[in-house]
């Protein structure tokens, strides 16, 4: 039977005031925090770990263990930070969530707060999103005014404050510890862990660092149980997630679904390729920071193992898709400009890993390299991959180490053309 979307924290989306607190109000909006202040923070836990949701910011480590791992209460502060410093390429689903339905995430923040005993939540933003910014402080303010935020939150004598915090736009800041120390007014970059946020976190508190998406997906798993969530999904990778469909696409935007579903399955609801006429050639399943798949990984399914086991990893779900015309060592030039421009400079491996693999990839782009340099670079990845400091590093290597696995024939075109052999006008990508 074919998989259909799952239109849950995009189900209206459509109405024309989605953001408001009224149309929320309509859809049954907060209705799971009045059910969530009735129940012991304790069973808040629980549900969420028994729902097994798994963090949708890319890692996908279990919400409610990471909750559960938090320090214990010592009568001090703890917080709930929520990283919507989205920034990954292609990656494009918390900013249009905040955008359309702001109360479902101030919602989700109510309830994980109060599981978690936290009194002050955070939500901190990517800078330049500067009408997101406007549009969480609305929400928060009219949350506030319908008693839903701040002192005996629904007369349950449950206090919460959220204070919506503008980052000043830096992909490292996404690094949940470096945006820690962005938040508390320092240069962002990453701590070492252990200890973990949960441990010691935001001035050196216990906190738990969620997602956007997670956070938002807890209303429902309180309002509609365990069971509901668990039936959508995988065994173990349960529920559902926005997967963003970028590029080569008819209809690119956002596409709710359960996890486990194909690319074949979301680029037939999508309308196909951009172009009909043209093959796909390669595309991203989590963002550029997760390894390249292939036309002939169509039909993996769309969850945590599957594609782990197909080479990749799920990541933040950003399909970027590219047709036949798409020069692919020319996409990998630009991502790796990318890295090597936000790599924060902490450690060697990155900062100098990054900077040598655009060298690399420049010179191959322009026809300049030789088949040595192939060799050197997935040298210069083997000693990024597992020995720099946070996953940046990482990242960065996966779309080489890729492209060089399914492309290397392309990689030596370029050397043996003197340039790429490709029709620049014939890609509307990189036009
Ligand atoms: P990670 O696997 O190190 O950690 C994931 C989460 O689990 C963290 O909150 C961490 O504190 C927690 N955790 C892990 N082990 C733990 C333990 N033993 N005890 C307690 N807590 C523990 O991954 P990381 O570095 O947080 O995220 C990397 C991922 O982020 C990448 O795979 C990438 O897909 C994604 N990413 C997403 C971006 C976006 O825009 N959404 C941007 C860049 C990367
Ligand atoms: Fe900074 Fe890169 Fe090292 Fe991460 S891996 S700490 S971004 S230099």
């Amino acid at each position: 039977m074919a998989t259909t979307l799952t239109p849950i924290l995009s189900a209206f989306w459509d109405d024309p005031k989605s953001w408001s607190l009224e149309t929320y109000t309509r859809h049954n909006g907060y209705k799971a925090l009045d059910k969530a202040l009735a129940m012991e923070p304790a069973a808040i836990i629980a549900a969420v770990k028994d729902s097994s949701l798994r963090g949708r910011g890319g890692a996908g480590f279990p919400t409610g263990m990471k909750w559960s791992f938090m320090a214990p209460p010592d009568g001090g502060p703890r917080y709930l930070v929520v990283n919507a410093d989205e920034s990954e390429p292609g990656t494009c689903k918390d900013i249009p969530l905040m955008m359309a339905n702001p109360h479902v995430l101030i919602e989700g923040v109510a309830i994980s707060s109060f599981a978690i005993g936290c009194e002050h939540a955070f939500i901190y933003l990517r800078g330049e999103v500067v009408h997101v910014y406007r549009r969480l402080l609305r929400a928060v303010e009219e949350a506030y005014a319908a008693g839903h935020l701040g002192k005996n939150v629904h007369g349950t004598g449950v206090n919460l404050d959220i204070t919506v915090h503008a980052g000043a736009g830096a992909y490292i800041c996404g690094e949940e510890t470096a945006l820690l120390d962005s938040l508390e007014g320092r240069r962002g970059q990453p701590r070492s862990k252990p200890p973990f946020p949960g441990a010691a976190g935001l001035y050196a508190r216990p906190t738990s660092v969620n997602n956007v998406e997670s956070i938002a997906s807890v209303p429902g798993i309180i309002l509609e149980g365990v069971d509901w969530f668990t039936g959508m999904g995988t065994e173990k990778s349960t529920g559902f997630g926005i997967f963003s469909l970028s590029g080569h696409v008819k209809t690119p935007g956002q596409y709710e679904a359960p996890l486990g579903i194909t690319l074949r399955e979301l680029l037939d609801m999508a309308g196909g390729m951009r172009d009909p006429d043209r093959a796909l050639k390669f595309w991203t399943p989590g963002g550029s920071s997760t390894p390249l798949f292939t036309a002939e990984h169509l039909d993996v399914p769309l969850d945590f193992e599957s594609v782990g086991a197909a080479g990749s990893m799920l990541g933040t779900r950003a399909l970027q898709i590219f047709d036949e015309t798409v020069c692919v060592v020319r996409a990998v030039d630009r991502w790796t400009d990318f890295y090597k421009h936000e790599s924060c400079g902490k450690c060697t491996p990155c900062r100098e890993g990054t900077w040598w693999l655009k060298q690399i990839t420049g010179r191959l782009e322009r026809g300049q390299g030789t088949e040595e340099d192939l060799d050197k670079l997935l040298d210069i990845c083997d000693n990024i991959l597992g020995r720099s400091f946070c996953a940046l590093g990482d990242g960065a290597t996966s779309p080489v180490t890729s492209s060089i696995q399914y492309f290397r024939d392309e990689y030596i075109a370029h050397i043996t053309h003197g340039g790429c052999p490709f029709d620049p006008k014939a890609s509307t990508l990189f036009a």
